[in-house]
């Protein structure tokens, strides 16, 4: 019979690199502590029209990405392709904007699912961390949601980022540059890519952010959001960037940053890595704000920022730049037997230990001393316990530090003590 492997797109992370998401993730949980956003963990698939109204069904997410099936009760449903969508549902099925604490700042961790074209950084399966604040359109909390981003890389140790931004304006802007885009681009139409001449009807910002046409001469002369961007809109943007000044965090305007999902208004953001060999997808994290969001899934007017990374580009980020994380792989205590009763005595002691709070292995392979000492050597043991038959018949446990060398022998009632005191000095 053949093997069967996990389907194209998807990763096992086994232990020697399970350590690494662990560490990222604890650090991403901490910063949200510090930022005063809360998690919240919702299901991995919704019903199929969420992202159809959410995402925006001229995206490309909706049309050709999303692994969308009937249940056995006939309901179309969608494993999720992002977390926005579903949290905004949350958010109103719960009404929590009628909650007294307002904004509401919430972070979610989890598997997002997307049917692209496999490559490095470029998963079907992949784990996305992000943030939404929804409740609040004041221009500081875009400025925080984007600083909590760069304050994540940075702590991590990240150093070649760039902050791309944008504003894609309100809905009256959108539109004068919509008209706009379509004047701009008829003429072209036919030069255009498939998808392109799609786009151009449907959402022709999008003809914008276009691989395949990004060498077309009509593209750098293409009229500027920035340049249709309305009073209010323009002030918004003005302020976001002057607070982002404040903050001492760096920035290049992109007009032609769109993003590809439909929610977006106002601040539009991606954060790059600049590191060389960090492969063709240079794109880290995405976000933005999405005023108009709550309305579309049937709760009340309610502004709306937020962003998101994948733990599978950050990893491949911090590879990039050779930053090591803080990862103690160590064993505190490996417990060497000789002869059946001391292994006896050493399974009670293990449990002893462990429930002290001491992590603790032994040997299960019946292996010789000479062994048992290489595998406490390879799991790289801070301490090695020794029971053979003389020290039990003395009612005593042989203990060497690993580090230092020393050896000592204790009483075996006084061993878990004993430990105890060695790990509240480590
Ligand atoms: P997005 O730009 O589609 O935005 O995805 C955000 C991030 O997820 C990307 O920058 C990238 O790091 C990662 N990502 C996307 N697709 C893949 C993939 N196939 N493999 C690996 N990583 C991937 C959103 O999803 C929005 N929900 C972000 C947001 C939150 N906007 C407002 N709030």
């Amino acid at each position: 019979m053949s093997n069967i492997k996990g389907p194209r797109g998807t990763q096992d992370i086994l232990p020697g690199e399970v350590e690494k998401w662990q560490y990222v993730e604890s650090v991403l949980a901490d910063i949200c502590h510090r930022y005063h956003y809360k998690e919240v963990r919702t299901p991995v698939f919704e019903h199929t029209e969420l992202f159809q109204r959410g995402v925006g069904d001229s995206t490309d997410i909706v049309q050709k990405e999303m692994y969308t099936f009937e249940d056995r009760g006939g309901r179309s449903i969608t494993l999720r392709p992002e977390g926005t969508a579903s949290v905004v549902r949350s958010f109103v099925q719960h009404k929590v904007y009628g909650y007294p604490n307002q904004p509401t700042k919430l972070f979610y961790f989890g598997p997002m699912f997307r049917y692209e074209r496999p490559q490095q950084g470029r998963m079907r399966q992949f784990v996305q961390f992000g943030i939404e604040a929804l409740g609040s359109d004041d221009p500081a909390i875009d400025a925080e949601v984007i600083a909590l981003a760069m304050n994540a890389y940075q702590e991590l140790g990240l150093t070649s980022l760039k902050l791309v931004l944008n504003s894609l304006g309100d809905l009256e802007s959108r539109k004068n540059h919509r008209e706009a885009l379509i004047a701009h681009f008829k003429p072209h139409k036919d030069e255009l890519c498939e998808d392109c001449q799609m786009r151009l009807e449907t959402n022709p910002m999008r003809v914008l952010d276009c691989k395949k046409d990004r060498e077309h001469p009509a593209m750098e002369t293409a009229p500027s959001i920035l340049d249709y961007l309305n009073k209010e809109s323009r002030e918004y943007f003005e302020t976001v960037k002057s607070v982002l000044d404040k903050m001492g965090i760096p920035y290049v305007i992109d007009p032609n940053l769109v993003r590809g999902l439909d929610y977006y208004n106002h601040t539009a953001f991606e954060i790059m890595s600049e590191a060389e060999g960090f492969g063709a997808i240079t794109t880290l994290s995405g976000g933005g704000r999405y005023n108009g969001l709550v309305e579309e899934v049937g709760g009340p007017e309610t502004a709306g920022i937020g962003f998101a990374l994948s733990i599978e580009r950050l990893l491949m980020a911090l590879d990039a730049e050779g930053i090591e994380l803080p990862i103690d792989e160590q064993l505190d205590c490996y417990v060497v037997t000789v002869g059946d009763e001391a292994k006896k005595e050493a399974a009670s002691i293990v449990y002893q230990l462990r429930q002290a709070g001491i992590q603790v292995d032994k040997d299960y392979a019946d292996k010789k001393m000479k062994a048992q000492f290489k595998a406490a050597d390879r799991l790289r043991a801070k301490y090695v316990l020794v029971l053979g038959e003389d020290e039990l018949q003395n009612n005593q446990i042989n203990l060497k530090n690993m580090d230092t060398g020393d050896q000592q022998t204790i009483k075996l009632e006084e061993i878990v003590e004993h430990m105890k005191k060695e790990f509240k000095e480590d």
